[in-house]
Parts: structure tokens; sequence; C-alpha cells
């Protein structure tokens, strides 16, 4: 399986954040995957998460791999309780649109203000409308967590308009970041979305739930062939006002 064969994502999301010599607040950052290759260079890391399992998972998947810099707290987007014009950079990663709907408003505003005057905030949210990755993911998310994805990326699409009509942000820069996903099977494609989604217990009759449906959107016919899925982030960048 190959995410992001050529590392376009991480590179594409480190020319935007530009993280050298910054003090960095990560919003949603789940098990840290961008956590630790945005942290290398940065002066101070500090990545939080309101789902204190997915803060355990990432302290286990750095304790053999410490960055001094870095530093995982449980905390909530709309009341982080940090000091006011602390951080250059508040970074989210497929996360503003996973808060709760009617408190995306509250973390733009809490994110306004622990920036600095002139602190850059950069959203990385799916596509609207979602690519074959997204399509897949929104299946489990109304599936299994009974809500609907489409609906949460459009929302919070808006608020982040909004935030920027009430020149709380001015918009510098939005880049959309296309990248191809390599699977040697459609086994390895169920797996690798399956992981996306730590906090499901998938039990057999999930599974086969979960791959009747999936066949039936991909149209797959034969199990054993590769798979080529597109999957699009779209990233926008916004300075303080
Ligand atoms: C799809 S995951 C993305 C995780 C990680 N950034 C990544 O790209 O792999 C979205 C994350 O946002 C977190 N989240 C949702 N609402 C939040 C809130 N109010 N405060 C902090 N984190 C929140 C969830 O717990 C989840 O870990």
């Amino acid at each position: 399986m190959e995410i992001d064969p050529t590392n376009l994502e991480s590179e594409t999301l480190l020319d935007m954040v530009k993280p050298t010599g910054k003090n960095i607040l990560e919003v949603g950052c789940g098990d840290g995957r961008a956590s630790f290759y945005m942290a290398k260079d940065a002066s101070n890391y500090l990545a939080i998460d309101s789902d204190k399992d997915a803060i355990l998972r990432a302290h286990k998947k750095f304790s053999t791999n410490q960055l001094p810099n870095l530093k995982f707290e449980t905390l909530d987007a709309t009341n982080t309780g940090l000091a006011e014009n602390s951080f250059d950079i508040v970074f989210m990663l497929c996360a503003f649109h996973e808060i709760e709907t009617n408190k995306q408003e509250q973390a733009l505003l809490e994110a306004h203000r622990v920036l600095k005057r002139g602190g850059k905030l950069i959203i990385a949210d799916p596509l609207e409308p979602p690519s074959q990755m997204q399509l897949l993911c929104n299946i489990v998310c109304e599936d299994f967590l009974h809500f609907d994805h489409s609906v949460s990326v459009k929302h919070s699409k808006s608020i982040l308009a909004k935030a920027v009509s009430d020149r709380k942000f001015d918009e510098l820069e939005h880049k959309i970041c296309s990248i191809n996903n390599m699977f040697e099977n459609f086994g390895e494609l169920c797996s690798s979305i399956e992981s996306v989604f730590p906090e499901i217990d998938w039990d057999v009759t999930q599974r086969d739930q979960i791959k009747k449906e999936f066949r039936k959107s991909l149209g797959v016919k034969n199990d054993d062939q590769k798979m080529i899925l597109s999957d699009e982030l779209d990233i926008t960048l916004l300075t303080k006002c």
C-alpha cells in the first residue's frame, strides 16, 4: 500500500505552513500523523485533540522518537485555555470540518485569540465534492458514526468564508493538493480505510457490510486487481486581521 507515494501532501503542507523557527499549535492532531514532520524544525509545537484516546495513540507512536519541542495535550479547540497572542501558526489537518458544526465558529474565534497579530491559520480539509477516498470514508461515517460527512465539510467551508467576511482573517493563499494512493488489492484498500477510523471496533459483519458497499461504489469486479484512488486536500492559508 502506498498512501501519498510521492509525499506530495506533506511537501505541500510544509511549503504552506513553513514551520521553521515558529511557535505552532496543531488542532485536532489525532494520532499525530503530521505532527512529527511539522514539528522537526519548529521552535515549539503543541498538538492538541479533544479525544484523549487519540492523544494516547500519539504519545505511544512518538515514545521512541521524541522531539523535545513537540508536546501532545488533550484540549478542546473551542476552549484551549492557552495564552492569547502566543502562537505564530495554528494548523488544522482534516480536523476543522470534524469539529461539531455548532462549535466550528467558536473554534475559529479561539484560533484567532491564541494567534499573534499577523499570525497564520492553515486549514487543510477535504475538497467538496468528495474525492474517491473521501467517498469511501463518507460511507463509513454514515453507516457507523451516523453523521453526514458531506454536510459537515460544506458547513465548515461556509463558516470559514464568514470569518473572512467578518474580517477576523484575510485569505492569503488557496491550494488544492491532489494525490493518488495505490493499493495492491481490494482487501488492502479496505484495511487502509478502516485504519482511518480507530474509534470503530470492527467486527466481521461490519467488515462484510463495508466491503459490499465499497465494491458497489467503486464497481470492483476482481478483488485481486491493483487500485489507484484519488484523494484531494483543500488547503487555505489565512492571516489574523
Ligand atoms: C479526521 S481526524 C484528523 C486527525 C489528524 N489531523 C489526521 O489528519 O490524521 C479529526 C480529529 O479532530 C478531532 N476533533 C474533533 N473535534 C475537536 C475539538 N472540538 N477539539 C479538538 N479536536 C477535535 C477529532 O478528535 C479527531 O482526532
